[in-house]
């Protein structure tokens, strides 16, 4: 039993050391999987950039109806050309979104609590691998409850989904939840996002923080990161920008897209952001552009 008092601390992060295993395949640890799983990875992270944009609208399985996807099959349709994934639910997906899009689905695969309850940290595997697989699914999502009630169930569904996912050449999107009362430290999410990679989760989804980089140079997998509340278009363009600067292959964000006043505006200023190293001023005029265009 590892001790919990006294351990060294952790400081050797190297941030300025690139990952060491480089060679054959672009996306970050992915070199030894096999053919198919890359396939997949190469449908989410951009071969160009290396980057993705993950449009996240999965809020309705456990928020129901959410401000801006009370209509998925009219909201929706007019952002997809701008990202490279959407992230949804099985529901959504197959009643609202047109296939030929033909875009990266991360298909949120956990589900369990509604905003009704207390505690949201019990969730169960909500979709079976032969669906995610019928769904052509480039990625399984799955929520996990680091240091929540339900921490030991939730590492129970990843795990179970990395394993399926194994056999069928499909990788699985950890996603570290953060609650009412659970912690948003550098030192949490450090430990969440290694705890993840180390089960075999070949994504990672979590929050910007401060000392983002070190978070980064921990986890031997890809990192995107959470949009969150919606908040002025500005300051999430630059949550963007610094996520990307601080070692992130993308961003899988909701509310502060099709919340915002120009949806279209938003999806494509982070786009730039990861695909291009806009700035946060060049991102912003993209928006400003697109909200100024006649009819929108
Ligand atoms: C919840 C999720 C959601 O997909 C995601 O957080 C929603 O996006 P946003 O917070 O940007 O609205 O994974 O954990």
């Amino acid at each position: 039993m590892a001790d919990k008092d006294g351990n060294k601390i952790a400081k050797n992060y190297q941030t300025d050391v690139d990952f060491a295993r480089k060679g054959g395949f672009y996306v970050k640890g992915m070199e030894d999987v096999d053919w198919g799983m890359k396939t997949r990875l190469a449908k989410i992270f951009s071969p160009v950039s290396g980057n993705t944009v993950m449009l996240a609208f999965d809020h309705g399985y456990f928020m129901g109806s959410t401000a801006g996807l009370e209509r998925l099959d009219i909201a929706m349709p007019p952002l997809i050309p701008y990202v490279d994934v959407l992230m949804a639910t099985r529901g959504a997906l197959r009643t609202c979104i047109p296939p030929e899009f033909n875009k990266g689905i991360a298909l949120r695969c956990s589900a369990g609590s509604s905003m009704m309850d207390e505690d949201l940290s019990h969730e169960v595997i909500a979709v079976n691998i032969e669906d995610a697989i019928r769904m052509n699914a480039s990625c399984m999502a799955i929520q996990t409850f680091i240091g929540a009630p339900g921490e030991k169930s939730s590492i129970d569904n990843l795990c179970k989904t990395i394993d399926a996912g194994n056999r069928y050449g499909i990788p699985t999107l950890g996603v570290v939840a953060v609650g009412k009362n659970m912690e948003r430290t550098p030192g949490f999410f450090k430990l969440a996002t290694r705890m993840l990679a180390e089960f075999g989760a070949q994504i990672i989804k979590t929050y910007y923080c401060d000392d983002f980089e070190e978070i980064t140079a921990a986890c031997p997998v890809p990192i995107v990161v959470a949009g969150g509340k919606k908040v002025a278009e500005k300051e999430a363009l630059t949550m963007a920008y610094l996520s990307m600067q601080g070692g992130a292959r993308g961003l899988d964000m909701g509310r502060n897209i099709f919340q915002s006043d120009s949806p279209v505006g938003m999806a494509k200023a982070i786009g730039a952001i990861v695909h291009n190293q806009a700035t946060v001023d060049e991102a912003y005029e993209i928006y400003v552009t697109e909200k100024n265009q006649p009819n929108k």
